[in-house]
């Protein structure tokens, strides 16, 4: 494996191998598997998660890392292309990211969607000049409209908890007080599809996934023998649902647009989720979230502090799937 940019990427044996070697790292640690290795971050935006799980897996590994928040400590980056460089930005992600790369032997970057042209953020415009950028190992650390490692951290969580590869998986949409990025809910539906799950994009008028997105997950459900739909039924999504991954992002109507996206969202307070959700559900239907996550905005109090919750699970396991990520690509 030469980078991981997207789990379409990968077959998927390859990431069936990834939880594998995760789950091993976790039972039999290799401490000194990456001594020497040094791992670069780059973050445009910011992270709790990723962050600190990338840091702590490198360290468990024997390796070590830096990290460049660009502007905090370090020259301000210029991202557009052709642009006149006279205002406060002093150095261009050009010159910058190769910089970085030759000090390291793999790097990850974060860098989020623009949130204006939807049309230049699926095609991760951004995301596609780092890679062309980089020749070393690279690693999406969240992009326009992906996040590769949440996502095989996701799998692996389903996995442990016995979540059958058929059930039923719920990406609801949830409130938030402002327009959030699709790369989390893009990641996770095509992950769920490749999973082979019966997938339901629950989601209010307005705020459904794009084409392109919807497309990308019904290939992948095509191949691993799943299923994708979207409904705005509640009651319809979940019944019998064993998995209620819930997800904030900004309305595709109204992309870019953020003072009609919050006038539609003032109307979907509804959104939050709750107990009462679970009605039809599977007895032990799981509730899912990549985090950070508004409290009683979008999930309730007794739904994240109760038994259904594994969202602290899922983000503990952002460190072992990412440590058999930097495995796979440093010591191939
Ligand atoms: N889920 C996730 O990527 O968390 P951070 O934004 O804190 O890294």
């Amino acid at each position: 494996m030469k980078r991981f940019l997207d789990l379409a990427d990968l077959e998927r044996d390859a990431v069936l191998d990834l939880i594998g070697l995760a789950q091993r790292l976790e039972h039999k640690p290799e401490p000194q598997a990456l001594a020497g290795k040094i791992l670069g971050l780059v973050f445009f935006n910011p992270s709790l998660r990723t962050l600190s799980s990338f840091q702590a897996g490198m360290a468990r590994l024997g390796g070590s890392s830096f990290v460049i928040t660009p502007g905090q400590g370090t020259w301000q980056l210029e991202t557009r292309l052709g642009a006149v460089m006279d205002a406060d930005r002093a150095e261009h992600v050009r010159e910058g990211i190769p910089v970085l790369a030759s000090y390291c032997d793999a790097l990850g970057i974060r860098a989020f969607a623009d949130g204006k042209d939807l049309e230049a953020d699926l095609a991760e415009t951004q995301f596609n000049e780092f890679t062309r950028l980089v020749q070393k190992p690279l690693i999406n650390l969240e992009s326009a409209v992906n996040h590769p490692c949440q996502a095989l951290a996701d799998w692996k969580t389903m996995d442990e908890l016995h979540v059958p590869q058929r059930g039923k998986f719920v990406l609801s949409w949830v409130k938030h007080p402002r327009a959030l990025p699709l790369a989390v809910p893009a990641a996770t539906l095509h992950m769920a599809a490749m999973r082979g799950m019966e997938v339901v994009v629950h989601r209010p008028d307005g705020y459904a996934l794009p084409d392109a997105i919807m497309d990308k997950a019904r290939r992948a459900a095509a191949a691993s023998g799943g299923s994708v739909r979207e409904t705005e039924d509640r009651d319809d999504a979940m019944k019998g649902a064993t998995v209620l991954y819930a997800k904030e992002w900004g309305s595709t109507r109204h992309y870019g647009d953020a003072a009609a996206d919050a006038q539609l969202r003032a109307k979907l307070g509804h959104w939050m989720v709750e107990e009462s959700w679970f009605a039809k559900a599977d007895a032990d239907c799981k509730v899912m979230h990549c985090l950070p996550v508004r409290r009683n905005v979008a999930i309730a109090d007794h739904v994240l502090d109760g038994p259904r919750s594994v969202v602290l699970r899922e983000a503990y396991n952002r460190m072992p799937a990412q440590m058999a990520v930097l495995h796979r690509l440093l010591l191939a």
